[in-house]
């Protein structure tokens, strides 16, 4: 790239190239074109290809309702169907589907056929309940077989579900539970992660005894850690005594192509997450598009997507683009940490995984622990079946890039750099494995068919080389259909006037390197923070703070991490007068353990910073780019006139 020192370019090797299915950049330039030419007819090709329709669509993109784009409309599908069915039906029921390696090691193999059978009896199981079409499911459940059987069920009776990451605290299990209306929840005793046993039901009873839950009425308990859950009569039923004595067939519920899959929540620039609704049809057409162009997966490959389902890549990239592509794949309930910082390069070797996709995040701490100590780096193990690495989440410094390909990749695999979101429902700007010239740093190039670019704010497209607002021109498949239940805050997110409601803006900066046009995404240009790759609203932590009794008045910022790539910090002004000392150490304590409670665990704030005021402008708005400043350590070279208070500046540079 123009701006940097020195750029290396990696040319994908001659092997990745002849056996890739976008095979140089000719046949990448191709399908760009199809899709130009004839936009609808690139997609409905795909969609008649990759996917079983019930009721063939005879429309493709309806733009009547903008920017409420419908796909496929008039056809019916089912996506259970689709991931199961279709693969036992083509002789694959013998293949394994999941290799579900646990906390502890131990190993449990599904087939497709078992797997058809599992997702069968617990779909039955809760029909049973009275779920039907439509209702809405939440699923707060750790990595393991039962999430993604519980995934799949749902899909299989036309249930939307809403994936609540384990991770999430009870008030926030319940802000998602009521937002969404949900009917039941589907949870565990608890979760191993790093050797411990962690409760999980009896976080949600918590979170359904804080009011607002009565939509519920059935409680599903996976048992997993054998702690001590209080199961409630006529609420509560064990997972294993449902499926009891079920049927081991379930005739799927043939949706419409727009029939929502799921609904998964995501944090925006205002206090409250936002819930991100996907459609059936478009968005499994587009997973499936992603693994085949961009992962390139063929029916030899062990492949292993590190997220967990909580998150949207779990659900595109492990609960329903894997399967529905017939694939073998890793599901790994542990930490990449946990019996030590090898486990990961030694699940590599042990499955013999030929594709890898994780987050920069893990990928910067694992070399710090290689750094710190010989005895579980990579180079300790083998990693020769791997053939392609992925990286999601945030952008991945040059650094780690190059670290990744030469330690993990052993300088012989392509490295996929994905820039996706919630909202975006699969892969938007990636490298083709088989063609595109990599350079560290750059997503490169749009997938095919998706077509983005750079803009100013009136939405005026900025020459190669100038930094801008990133938009996506045309509608897709796999896209955002609404915000649930606030399809207004959808339109003015999404669809802003400042575009003329003719834009998809995705909340990222961007800049396209003047010669070759690839894409650098320069991180969010709203109150989002990045933090380990999870999304955090600077306002939603904000609200936590404030909430506890102590707090009057709190700020948060991201500062730069070498390890999670943003770090939060708090500044907080409190009721009573601003601590020093240790009396100031307890309540930094007291705020983290507070908004760990509030939200969870990912969103306490690394740093806290007490000020008897903030720094205000005279109108009495909070200066937010000085407190960036403050979190980074810097030194406040901006005219600080119009500030209202100049002298706190001293008390909060931390
Ligand atoms: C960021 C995760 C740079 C970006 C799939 C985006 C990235 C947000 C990349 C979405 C990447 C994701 N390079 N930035 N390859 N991938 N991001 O919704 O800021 O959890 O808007 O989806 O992550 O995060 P989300």
């Amino acid at each position: 790239m123009s701006n940097e020192q020195q750029i290396r370019i990696y040319n994908p090797s001659e092997e990745a190239v002849k056996r890739a299915r976008v095979s140089g950049m000719d046949a990448y330039r191709a399908l760009c074109k199809e899709a130009e030419d004839d936009y609808e007819g690139y997609w409905a090709r795909h969609a008649r290809e990759l996917l079983e329709w019930k009721t063939p669509f005879t429309q493709v993109l309806d733009e009547s309702n903008a920017p409420f784009f419908k796909w496929f409309g008039d056809g019916k599908l089912n996506v259970s169907y689709n991931c199961l069915d279709r693969n036992v039906n083509n002789g694959l029921g013998d293949k394994v589907a999941l290799i579900f390696e646990a906390d502890n090691g131990d190993v449990t193999k599904v087939t497709y056929k078992d797997l058809l059978s599992r997702v069968s009896k617990f779909a039955n199981a809760l029909r049973g309940m009275g779920v039907k079409k439509g209702d809405r499911v939440v699923i707060y459940m750790p990595m393991s077989i039962e999430g993604v059987v519980a995934m799949q069920a749902c899909a299989r009776i036309g249930a939307t579900h809403s994936i609540v990451f384990g991770g999430f605290s009870a008030h926030a299990l319940r802000d998602r539970i009521e937002d969404a209306g949900a009917v039941a929840l589907i949870t565990s005793d608890g979760q191993f992660r790093g050797g411990k046993a962690l409760p999980l039901k009896p976080i949600a009873d918590e979170a359904l005894g804080l009011g607002g839950c009565d939509c519920i009425k059935n409680v599903v308990v996976v048992k997993r850690t054998g702690g001590d859950v209080k199961m409630v009569e006529g609420r509560d039923t064990w997972f294993h005594e449902a499926v009891a004595n079920q049927s081991e067939t379930c005739e799927p519920e043939w949706v419409e192509s727009e029939h929502p899959l799921f609904v998964l929540y995501t944090s925006g620039s205002t206090g409250k997450p936002k819930g991100v609704q996907h459609s059936s049809g478009g968005y499994l057409l587009q997973a499936m598009m992603s693994m085949r162009y961009t992962f390139d997966i063929q029916p030899d490959d062990v492949y292993w997507c590190t997220a967990d389902i909580g998150w949207v890549t779990g659900h595109t990239f492990i609960a329903y683009g894997p399967l529905a592509c017939g694939a073998t794949e890793i599901v790994f309930e542990g930490v990449p940490t946990f019996p030590d910082a090898g486990r990961f390069w030694k699940m590599i070797q042990d499955h013999k995984v030929s594709i890898f996709y994780t987050a920069p995040t893990a990928i910067r701490s694992l070399i710090k622990a290689a750094d710190n100590n010989p005895s579980v780096h990579p180079g300790k193990y083998d990693l020769s079946s791997l053939r392609l690495l992925g990286s999601v989440g945030e952008p991945i410094n040059p650094a780690a890039w190059e670290w990744y390909y030469e330690h993990i990749g052993g300088s012989r695999c392509p490295i996929v750099d994905t820039f996706w979101q919630t909202e975006t429902g699969a892969h938007m700007i990636t490298p083709m494995p088989g063609a595109t010239p990599m350079v560290p740093g750059s997503c490169t190039l749009p997938f095919p068919g998706i077509q983005v670019t750079v803009v100013d704010e009136t939405g005026t497209e900025v020459p190669w080389g100038q930094g801008g607002i990133l938009v996506v021109k045309r509608p897709w498949p796999a896209m955002i259909r609404t915000v649930w239940g606030d399809p207004d805050r959808f339109k003015k997110t999404y669809y802003p006037d400042d575009f003329k409601g003719k834009l998809y803006l995705a909340g990222d900066g961007a800049i396209r390197d003047a010669e070759t046009g690839y894409f650098t995404i320069t991180g969010r240009i709203d109150d989002v923070l990045n933090v380990s790759g999870h999304r955090m609203g600077t306002m939603e932590i904000e609200s936590a703070l404030v909430a506890h009794e102590q707090v009057a008045e709190a700020a948060v910022v991201g500062r730069p991490d070498d390890v999670t790539g943003e770090a939060i910090v708090a500044f907080v002004v409190l009721k009573g007068p601003r601590p020093t000392g240790d009396e100031a150490k307890a309540v930094v304590k007291e705020l983290q353990t507070w908004v760990g409670q509030e939200i969870g665990p990912i969103a306490k704030p690394k740093d806290i910073r007490f000020g008897e005021n903030l720094p205000k402008t005279r109108s009495g708005k909070i200066m937010r780019r000085l407190l960036r400043q403050l979190a980074k350590g810097e030194e406040i070279t901006q005219d600080t006139s119009t500030l209202e208070n100049p002298a706190i500046l001293d008390q909060l540079k931390g």
